[in-house]
């Protein structure tokens, strides 16, 4: 990145980042290059050709649509190197991790990571010969006594999956460094928006794409981005493995990106409201949001963030698994069902306990997780209130 570019704001960036005039030729957004053959002049150029990003060569290998998302995404992230993108955030977790392990190697891996990625460890990277041993968010700068003669690679996500933990990524990621250990984060909540994680100190920051950079629930894609020093392995390991994102995919997650910031404030601001309305409820015993001080972690993201989305749970007071379905089923404006970061409001009953391998803490009832969409948030506090007035009223 140019001097000039590290100095716009991230308004700026987001608008202008990716948008060469060699890729758009004037157009506002970079088109989609839909290709699998490119064709050359003569043989000598074939033979002359090598698949480079920035260089049409094969379909595989990217258009400028691809090229112009993955230089966007490197831009937000200050001392970032390069970006690669994959069909799924499950494909840029899996390929990542991939880049940074071989047969032998020891993995420590969050316990409140996305249950596919724990999927992946359990399955895929034990079968290769690498080992996954959890360890607690909150562990901190503590993880040096998790580190064995073995361990290659520390993998975060920070808010964890379904219950928010906020972890030291800059302590955790310092103690790694020390150490030469490949340090990766899921830094899908945030976004490099709200938190740029290479400048905090990870060596391989992975984004679900799909999520809130698309914004509009109707695209699967997803990226890594990396230092320097990690880049190379990246790139071979996802080239190898013939990951790759389609051009209108891409296309539709550039035009995403153009409005993220306005997005991701709105949600903020909503979901904040809502979470602190209901902390007020008494039907409600916790809520889980990075931002309210009671949220495990809220330190660290009070430090080292600078916003909240919109994803956030809730546990219910008393009650069970059919009084937090007639809730869920209750409500009128809230969409239920998988993924979040689109512009309408999501609901979902969440188990953690059922997934992890540390203890977890006793709840005082079951736990639901709410994405606040773009909505009036007056609308789906009075959705949530009447849910709220009937709970554990059985029918
Ligand atoms: C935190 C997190 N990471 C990664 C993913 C996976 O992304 P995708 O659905 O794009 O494969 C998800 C999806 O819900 C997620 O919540």
């Amino acid at each position: 990145m140019s001097e000039e570019q590290a100095k716009k704001g991230i308004a700026t960036q987001l608008v202008e980042a990716g948008r060469r005039r060699e890729w758009t030729a004037g157009i506002v957004n970079t088109p989609v290059y839909r290709a699998s053959t490119i064709l050359f002049d003569d043989v000598a150029a074939l033979r002359a050709a090598a698949p480079r990003d920035g260089t049409l060569y094969y379909g595989r290998s990217g258009t400028p649509t691809t090229w112009s998302l993955a230089e966007a995404l490197t831009e937000l992230e200050p001392g970032a190197y390069g970006t690669r993108l994959f069909p799924s955030g499950v494909a840029a977790v899996s390929t990542a991790l991939l880049s940074v392990l071989q047969p032998g190697d020891e993995l420590l891996m969050v316990d409140s990571a996305y249950e596919p990625t724990r999927i992946f460890c359990n399955g895929v990277l034990k079968r290769f010969g690498v080992s996954t041993r959890y360890y607690d968010p909150l562990v901190g700068r503590g993880i040096a006594e998790l580190i064995g003669e073995k361990t290659r690679a520390i993998f975060l996500e920070s808010p964890g999956s379904l219950t928010f933990e906020v972890q030291d990524v800059p302590g955790i990621c310092g103690v790694a460094r020390e150490r030469g250990i490949a340090t990766l984060i899921d830094n899908t909540w945030a976004t490099p928006v709200f938190f740029p994680a290479i400048q905090a100190g990870v060596d391989l920051s992975i984004l679900s794409c799909t999520k809130y950079i698309v914004g509009h629930s109707d695209v699967m894609i997803g990226s890594v981005t990396t230092t320097q020093k990690r880049w190379m392995r990246l790139e071979q390991t996802s080239r190898g493995l013939g990951q790759c994102a389609s051009p209108d995919d891409a296309y539709l997650a550039g035009r995403g990106l153009r409005t993220l910031g306005v997005r991701l404030r709105q949600h903020e601001e909503a979901a904040l409201r809502i979470a602190g309305w209901l902390k007020d409820q008494p039907q409600v015993a916790d809520v889980l949001h990075p931002a309210l001080p009671e949220c495990p972690g809220h330190e660290y993201w009070a430090r080292d963030f600078r916003g909240a989305s919109g994803l956030f749970s809730f546990v219910l007071r008393g009650g069970d698994d059919d009084d937090r379905t007639r809730f869920i089923d209750g409500l009128a404006h809230f969409g239920i069902g998988y993924s979040w970061g689109g512009y309408e409001s999501l609901v979902l009953p969440v188990d953690p306990e059922q997934i992890r391998s540390l203890p977890t803490p006793e709840r005082a009832g079951p736990m639901v997780r709410l994405h606040i969409g773009l909505e009036d948030p007056d609308d789906l506090i009075a959705d949530l209130a009447k849910g709220l007035a009937a709970y554990g009223l059985k029918g």
